[in-house]
């Protein structure tokens, strides 16, 4: 008893360290062969001709794969795309001789060794025609529209209340600004890779970097046309992933296609630069208009915002459905608009969209403040809503006021002085801001089973997986808890197609959605357990009835009599059973998600020193205080809320790829050019989890977390530049150039 809740180090932890938890790239197999992929270096035009006759003359090179001798495929039905793809037509590897986008893949070469391939593919003699491009959101928000059809699970934004342009104008303090941060692009440390194991008798095995191993297995079933129960996908471990693996990517297509058709075994692992060839956080302008009476009540809130999407599908997020939920205003205005750019779609990326559209909306807050002279953390709190008045419904739980609190107190804003430059030390400008975090709550309909076998192991299972979160551990926490057994008891077996299912690990939803499966598995054999037990011999538990008993050290007690217990390994034996297994499924409750909202909550400080001269900004301090529910395991808890705030650094002062217009390229495609936070960029960080009870939000009180760090962070830090500097900078990242 006594797991959940307690901090616990994770389960696979020893298995990682020593390496012998194996990666998408790691698995090997009798004559693998390695595929390497060749990009293109144009942004739109058409392949006019490929020479692979000297690739194909490299000694080793088994074949080289393109638009004209790749199979004749299924590809997409119309009713099937992939668990998360947005509207429109999913891009298509090696699908023809049209270029889409610069970096798009245009060859595999796959080779008996790495490094022939490797060398092959430079020999590739690609002739191309270009046609005009178009990579600079700025240009091409001119013809933003409204996208047609919603991307499922995006709500679209809530409908205008009362009169925004009239309240404006009757405001006494109003702030008209547009923000801006420029593309981001995904770098886990381990690089989308996939290694597809060829069994033999046309099933194959496929090790792939995704967060979903079942969404994977229906994209290979659709586009290759191979039943699935020839195809199994394993993704048992996962080297960060952050959204950039819900999707599958071409490496996936590339290695099946490959090793279909040569029938062996093939690896292909991307290139930390194609890593920036593929999904990527959109570049995002964010139009506010916002107008405060003379007693700091906003009279209206208008956010607008326009983001990238490709040619061919029309990626959405949440930008703008954020302050409905966190500010009464009685005059609201809400838009969101793609602009088609020659890239590829953009995709999911840490808290999309709120991560986003909190910088709008957090920091016209701080902007809005200041023009009402009104301290920023008393300027939410006098605006604060109780309630989710974009559909006028009640939330689960919402203890923002408290993590408000808790975090101000922990934090010291109380000693913060308002003006702007007036908090000095030797010759650095010391900055203190605040922002708010919003996340979803979400739960999703997931399967599980649970195995008591006669030795007292425990094992559970689940397609879902763990992206670094720490699934493994809080499944495990979960199932000795439900079960009563020492957690060492337990194995959790995740990550694999066969086992029962599960959607996508994104969202934040994973704890809530595995977690209540995994529950209901254990809750099921408890049940059968304990028929069993009272079935026994001279049971002592003969005349108990589950409610009057607990799991507690391997046995089955009576509640009030503790020394009355059946031995759980016993019931077994006596049965002559090798084991116990149960199935086990949750989903989120229909009813309760039209009466009430839910939603995670964040209240973000954040202390900067600028150097007066050299403007060189370091965050110095965090608080985030968090209130998420009930909190499985207060250690990987907060190791996801660390990592969450240490993105947001990146987005508030480092992280942003550069396209070449002119080329329609991202330039800075690598780790020494496209700058994320090193270890000497984080100091103190402080986590605190806000006491949150949730009966409501699902069945473990759970409401998930990870993605709520990042949000709010980039905020309260470009507040805290302000408030250290008196300079607004509008466009993250606010590098140093921005503050000179
Ligand atoms: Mo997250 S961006 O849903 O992996």
């Amino acid at each position: 008893m006594g797991h959940i809740g307690t901090p616990t180090s994770r389960v696979d932890g020893r298995a990682k360290v020593t390496g012998t938890a194996r990666y998408a790239a790691e698995y090997v197999a009798p004559d693998l062969a390695y595929g390497v992929v060749v990009s293109s270096p144009v942004a739109r035009g058409k392949i006019r001709a490929i020479d692979a006759s000297a690739a194909l003359a490299v000694p080793g090179v088994v074949q080289v794969f393109t638009h004209e001798n790749r199979p004749s495929l299924a590809w997409f039905s119309r009713s099937w795309q992939d668990e998360v793809a947005p509207p429109g037509s999913p891009f298509r590897p090696l699908y023809d001789k049209e270029i889409h986008y610069s970096g798009q893949p245009v060859a595999l070469v796959v080779a008996e060794e790495f490094e022939a391939a490797r060398h092959a593919a430079t020999l590739l003699r690609i002739e191309y025609e270009t046609l005009p491009h178009a990579t600079d959101l700025g240009a091409a928000r001119e013809e933003a529209y409204e996208p047609r059809k919603k991307r499922s699970g995006i709500p679209p934004p809530a409908k205008p209340r009362g009169d925004a342009q009239a309240g404006y104008e009757a405001g006494a303090v109003k702030l008209e600004a547009e923000y801006r941060h420029g593309f981001e692009h995904h770098n886990p440390m381990e690089m989308h890779a996939a290694t597809v194991v060829w069994e033999g008798d046309g099933r194959i095995t496929v090790y792939d970097k995704t967060q979903g191993s079942q969404n994977c297995q229906s994209y290979i079933h659709n586009v290759f046309g191979i039943p699935s129960d020839q195809v199994r996908v394993v993704n048992a471990y996962v080297g960060g992933a952050f959204g950039s693996g819900l999707r599958p990517h071409y490496q996936l297509f590339l290695a099946v296609m490959a090793a279909t058709q040569l029938e062996r075994s093939v690896r292909v692992v991307l290139t930390r630069q194609q890593m920036f060839t593929f999904t990527h956080r959109p570049d995002t302008i964010q139009k506010m208009a916002l107008a405060a009476d003379a007693d700091g009540k906003l009279t209206a809130f208008r956010h607008e915002a326009v983001q990238n999407t490709s040619r061919f599908e029309d990626y959405q997020e949440a930008v703008v459905n954020w302050a409905g939920l966190l500010y009464k205003c009685d005059n609201t205005l809400f838009d969101y608009r793609l602009a088609q750019l020659d890239l590829p779609t953009p995709g999911d990326m840490r808290a999309p969209g709120a991560a986003t559209g909190l910088i709008g909306i957090e920091c016209a807050m701080d902007e809005l403040a200041y023009a009402a002279k009104l301290d920023p953390l008393e300027f939410r709190l006098r605006n604060y809503s109780e309630i989710d008045q974009d559909n006028n419904r009640k939330y689960t739980s919402k203890a923002l006021r408290e993590a408000y609190h808790i975090g101000a107190e922990r934090f010291g804003w109380g000693r913060r002085s308002m003006a702007p430059g007036s908090m000095r030390e030797g010759g650095e400008l010391i900055g203190w801001g605040m922002a708010t975090g919003v996340w979803e709550a979400m739960m999703m309909k997931t399967a599980a089973n649970a195995v008591l076998h006669a030795d007292g192991r425990v094992e559970v299972a689940c397609a879902t997986s763990d992206i670094g979160t720490g699934t493994y551990t809080i499944l495990a926490q979960i199932a000795a808890e439900a079960l009563g057994v020492d957690l060492a008891r337990v194995t959790v077996r995740i990550g694999d197609s066969d086992l029962p299912k599960s959607p996508v690990s994104g969202g934040s939803w994973t704890a809530a959605s595995a977690g209540a499966a995994v529950d209901a598995a254990c809750q099921a054999l408890r049940k059968s357990l304990f028929k069993l037990a009272r079935g026994m011999d001279d049971s002592p538990l003969a005349n108990a009835s589950l409610d009057r008993v607990v799991f507690d050290g391997g046995a089955i007690r009576l509640a009030d009599d503790e020394a009355r217990a059946v031995a759980l390994t016993d019931v077994l034996t006596a049965h002559h059973l090798s084991l116990v297994e149960e199935e086990g499924a949750a989903s989120p409750s229909m009813i309760s998600s039209m009466r009430y909202s839910r939603y995670t909550h964040s209240a973000v400080f954040a202390e900067v020193r600028v150097d007066a001269q050299l403007k060189v900004v370091r965050v110095t301090r965090i608080v985030n205080a968090v209130a998420a529910g009930r909190i499985l395991n207060p250690k990987t808890a907060r190791s996801q809320i660390l990592g969450g705030v240490v993105m947001g650094m990146g987005m508030a002062l480092y992280e942003e790829t550069m396209p070449d217009h002119r080329f329609g390229r991202f330039m800075n495609h690598n780790l020494a050019e496209y700058h994320v936070a090193a270890h000497a960029d984080v100091q103190g960080i402080d986590v605190i989890f806000v006491d949150e009870p949730d009966e409501e939000v699902s069945p473990l009180g759970v409401k998930g977390l990870g993605e709520i760090g990042i949000v709010g962070t980039p905020a309260a830090i470009a507040n805290a530049i302000f408030h250290a500097t008196g300079k607004r900078v509008r466009e993250l990242p606010i590098t140093i150039d921005k503050l000179l």
